[in-house]
């Protein structure tokens, strides 16, 4: 490991100055999500919180405090004029009495959180926007595509304290070193293999896949003997965070695609907590990230809570999975 800090890394990159300090307090905030996370059976945080978000999903203990602990440090950086998560119906302004800047900042500040109880990693996952005006914001300020992300964060509470980041000069890669309590550059410019023989997707949705999926997973499946000539791997941890570290770290192809299972929802991971922020740093480390009928960071988004499918990773293996779904609408009829 290299003896460079995340605030070395930024200001050898010549990060712009307010910017460099916003991703230095998310780093730290991430510190402390590590610390409770581990932690968690001791402080009496595991376990249901006993209700459900705005997308009608139970919510963890740990999903509300983590969300918590963001909004609290962020609010007192002085750089922020709004912040918009998964666990919150509408964003959270910064109250009058506080310094304001010029960033909005979106989180999912618990990824993988049904995991959180069995001990396997979870994350958080940031996206930093341009805050159009520092007073009055709403929640359309954040509709911004991923395209026009300043930068994107995400870090893993596994067996190591792992983070990434991107502001559009490639990906790189932080751990934390517990003596010091520094983030410290272990990866510069990761760049993810193009070509993969090992999926993530969960399975147990097959009947409920668009064809294409349906078709392309088949294939892989089928192995050497099928036209794919490859004999592949699966890995399904139920975290994004874990299973894109694992993809930025061997290769690999991750999926959570648009299915027929509910047809209120286009897919089930979030456009701009999750889709968003992790596609940026995919692309930065030289893959692909795709809802399977274009690219996620051109879409423009119509709500703060809008879903996704989503297609991911490696350049050559995303690419193939892309060609089956040439000839199919995005609802999944033929074209
Ligand atoms: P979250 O914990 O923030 O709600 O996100 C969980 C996501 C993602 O991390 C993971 O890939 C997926 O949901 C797992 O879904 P299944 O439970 O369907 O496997
Ligand atoms: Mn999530
Ligand atoms: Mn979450």
């Amino acid at each position: 490991m290299s003896a460079i800090t995340l605030a070395d890394f930024l200001a050898k990159q010549n990060t712009e100055t307010q910017l460099a300090r916003l991703l230095v307090e998310v780093a730290e905030s991430c510190k402390i999500i590590a610390d409770t996370v581990q932690r968690g059976p001791f402080l009496g945080v595991m376990g249901q919180a006993g209700n459900t978000n705005v997308q009608g999903e139970e919510q963890k203990k740990l999903d509300i405090i983590t969300n918590d602990i963001l909004i609290e440090h962020m609010q007192d950086t002085g750089l922020l004029a709004g912040m918009a998560s998964e666990e919150m119906d509408h964003h959270y302004a910064i109250p009058a009495d506080k310094d304001k800047g010029d960033f909005l900042l979106v989180f999912d500040p618990l990824d993988g959180s049904s995991n959180v109880d069995v001990n396997i990693a979870v994350g958080t996952i940031v996206s930093v926007l341009a805050a159009p005006k520092k007073d009055s914001i709403a929640d359309e300020d954040f509709l911004q595509k991923g395209s026009e992300q300043l930068a994107a964060v995400y870090c893993t509470y596994g067996a190591s304290t792992i983070l990434l980041f991107t502001t559009g000069q490639g990906s790189h890669e932080f751990v934390l070193e517990k003596d010091s309590n520094e983030f410290m550059l272990m990866v510069e410019n990761i760049q993810l293999p193009a070509d993969t023989k090992e999926f993530a997707i969960n399975a147990s949705n097959q009947r409920h896949w668009q064809a294409p999926v349906k078709n392309y997973i088949a294939d892989c499946i089928a192995g050497e003997e099928g036209p794919l000539h490859k004999n592949y791997n699966m890995r399904w941890v139920a975290s994004m965070v874990a299973e894109l570290y694992r993809v930025m770290c061997r290769g690999g192809i991750f999926m959570y695609p648009r299915d027929h299972k509910d047809l209120s929802k286009v897919g089930k991971l979030r456009l701009l907590y999750e889709a968003n922020p992790m596609g940026f740093i995919i692309e930065q480390s030289g893959g692909v990230a795709s809802t399977g009928y274009k690219r996620i960071m051109d879409i423009q988004p119509e709500g703060l809570h809008q879903r996704v499918g989503v297609i991911m990773g490696s350049k050559n293996e995303v690419a193939t999975a892309l060609s089956y779904h040439q000839n199919f609408n995005e609802d999944g009829s033929t074209k």
